[in-house]
């Protein structure tokens, strides 16, 4: 079954926006297979974006992802590349429709409140870096 990566990012976070975001996939259908609430220091940011090194914008993209904790998170379903980033809507607020995550809650591009893997080898490559044990991993109990 198809798997995507997403995150919502520190001003998602900060803004009280966890369980809308999580509510939409949920209610879309989507099934959460892994979570973390956790903190990235700068060079995993800048593995995780790191086809956008060239750009202009990219040292504050970094700041931006490190400025506090983010919610990582493995969405499983058909087709939940896609349909995930048509819920998340377009990269920037201001082209965004009403009804996507990001037409809803945002208007600036450096602030967009979420990520989402943009095609099935990303989401693949980008589940890796951030759940390297493995999204099985945190189902294990406790003791
Ligand atoms: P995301 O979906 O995480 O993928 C790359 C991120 O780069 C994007 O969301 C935005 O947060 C950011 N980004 C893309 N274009 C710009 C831009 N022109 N200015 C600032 N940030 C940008």
């Amino acid at each position: 079954m198809e798997q995507t990566f997403i995150m919502i990012k520190p001003d998602g976070v900060q803004r009280g926006l966890i369980g809308e975001i999580i509510g939409r996939f949920e209610k879309k259908g989507f099934t959460l297979k892994g979570l973390k609430f956790i903190n990235v220091d700068r060079p995993f940011a800048e593995k995780h974006y790191a086809d956008l090194s060239a750009k202009p914008f990219f040292s504050s993209l970094v700041d931006y992802i490190i400025s506090g904790p983010v919610v990582a998170m493995v969405w499983e379903g058909k087709n939940v590349v896609a349909t995930g980033r048509k819920i998340i809507g377009a990269t920037n607020p201001a082209q965004s429709e009403p009804g996507t995550i990001r037409g809803d809650f945002a208007i600036d591009i450096g602030r967009n409140v979420i990520h989402g893997s943009d095609a099935v080898e990303s989401a693949r490559k980008e589940i890796a870096l951030w759940f390297p044990e493995g999204i099985t991993e945190w189902q294990k109990t406790v003791h």
